[in-house]
C-alpha cells in the first residue's frame, strides 16, 4: 500500500496526531506529507511519557528515518515552523513546497480581532485571512521567503516519484471532515475543504494514486469553537465522563458529546474511507486502558466497536486505548 491518507472524521482532534505517530513507527514511510489548512490543527502524540505537539509539521516527526514534507495546498506559520525544527531537530529532513502559502503578521492579527472571526470561534491563527488572500491571489508563498530558501522542494513531484517507485507515503490530513469549508457546518468552519480528496489535492495527489483512506474517529465527538454539535453534554456531565477536554492550538475547553454514528457514516462516505481508526476507547471503558489485543477488550467494548463496524459497514482496523502511541491494537492483517 504505496499511499495513505489519514483523515478526521468528526470535527478535528480525534486523535489523528497518535494514529499517524504510531503507523509512521510501525510501517516506517520513507516520505509522510503534510495537507490540511496550516498552523490552526495541533496533532499530539506521546512517546515514553513525553507529550510532542506539532502545527507545522508530520506527526510523523515520530519515526527518524522519514522525510517530512508540507504541501503547496497548507499555509505556513515560518516562526511555528522555525520553532519546530529545532525542537525537533528536523532540519535535514523538511521540505516545504515552493507554492505553499505563508500567513504574515497581518492576518493573525485579522483573524484575533474580527467580530467574524470571534463569532465563529476561530483559532487565531490567521489562516482564514491568509487563504482569502490566496483566492484574491495577493499572498506570498514560501519562494519569496529567504529563511525558507534551503528546505524549499516540489513537492508534489517527489511524493509521486516515490509512490511510483513502489516507497510507502503518509498523507497526514488536518482538522476533521465537519470542519471542511465544502461540505461542514457552514459557516462554524475552517477556511478550506478538508475531506480526503482535498488533502489530496494540497500535496498534489491524483485520486488514483491513493490505496487506502483511514477516517479516524474518537470514541466520542469534541468540538472547539461555535457551530451545532447534536448530542452536546453540559460542562459538568462532559467532566463527569472524563471527556472534557483542552484545545492543543488554543488552550480553549473543547464541547463534548456521545459517539455520533450518522455523523460517521457520513464521512466515511465523503472520504470514501477503507478503514477506521477508533481513538480513546479506553475513556469509555477504563478497563480496557493499554490493551494491545482485540481479545483483551472487554464485552462491552467488543460491541462498541462491532456496533460501529455494523452501522458502517466498514472495519475497525486500529484501536487507540491510552494515550502512549503504543496503546493501540492493530487489526489492519487479521
Ligand atoms: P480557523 O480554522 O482557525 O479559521 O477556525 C475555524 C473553526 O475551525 C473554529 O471552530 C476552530 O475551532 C476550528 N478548527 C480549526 N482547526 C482545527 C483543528 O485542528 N482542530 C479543531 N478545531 C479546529
Ligand atoms: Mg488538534
Amino acid at each position: 500500500m504505496p499511499a495513505t491518507v489519514i483523515v478526521g472524521g468528526f470535527f478535528g482532534d480525534e486523535g489523528k496526531g497518535k494514529i499517524i505517530a504510531y503507523l509512521a513507527l510501525k510501517d516506517k514511510p520513507s516520505i509522510a506529507v503534510r495537507g490540511g489548512v496550516g498552523p490552526n490543527a495541533g496533532h499530539t502524540f506521546t512517546i515514553n511519557d513525553r507529550r510532542h505537539k506539532v502545527r507545522m509539521l508530520p506527526s510523523a516527526v515520530a519515526y527518524p528515518s522519514c522525510r517530512l514534507l508540507i504541501g503547496a495546498g497548507v499555509l505556513v506559520d515560518v516562526d511555528v515552523l522555525l520553532e519546530e525544527l529545532k525542537e525537533f531537530d528536523a532540519y535535514s529532513r523538511v521540505k516545504v513546497d515552493n507554492q505553499t502559502g505563508i500567513i504574515e503578521d497581518r492576518h493573525r492579527r485579522e483573524d484575533k480581532s474580527s467580530v467574524h472571526s470571534s463569532m465563529i470561534g476561530t483559532t487565531g491563527s490567521g489562516s482564514g485571512p491568509a487563504n482569502a488572500d490566496r483566492a484574491n491571489r495577493t499572498l506570498r508563498l514560501a519562494k519569496d521567503v529567504d529563511t525558507l530558501k534551503p528546505y524549499l522542494d516540489d513537492v508534489s513531484y517527489s511524493i509521486n516519484r516515490a509512490i511510483r517507485s513502489g516507497e510507502h507515503v503518509l498523507v497526514e490530513g488536518t482538522q476533521g471532515t465537519f470542519l471542511s469549508l465544502y461540505h461542514g457546518t457552514y459557516p462554524y468552519v475552517t477556511s478550506k475543504d478538508v475531506t480526503a480528496s482535498a488533502i489530496c489535492s494540497d500535496v498534489g495527489l491524483g485520486p488514483k494514486s491513493v490505496d487506502d483512506v483511514i477516517v479516524v474517529f474518537k470514541s466520542y465527538v469534541t468540538r472547539v469553537g461555535s457551530g451545532n454539535l447534536e448530542g452536546e453534554l453540559s460542562r459538568e456531565e462532559a467532566a463527569r465522563r472524563g471527556w472534557l477536554e483542552v484545545a492543543t492550538v488554543t488552550g480553549r475547553e473543547r464541547r463534548a458529546a456521545p459517539f455520533n454514528y450518522d455523523l460517521a457514516a457520513r464521512a466515511v462516505m465523503l472520504n470514501s474511507a477503507t478503514q477506521i481508526a477508533l481513538t480513546k476507547l479506553d475513556i469509555l471503558f477504563p478497563e480496557c486502558k493499554h490493551a494491545k489485543s482485540y481479545s483483551d477488550l472487554s464485552r462491552e467494548a467488543r460491541e462498541f466497536i462491532t456496533g460501529i463496524e455494523d452501522r458502517l459497514n466498514l472495519k475497525v482496523t486500529l484501536i487507540g486505548t491510552g494515550e502512549d502511541t503504543y496503546d493501540i491494537i492493530d487489526r489492519r492483517d487479521q
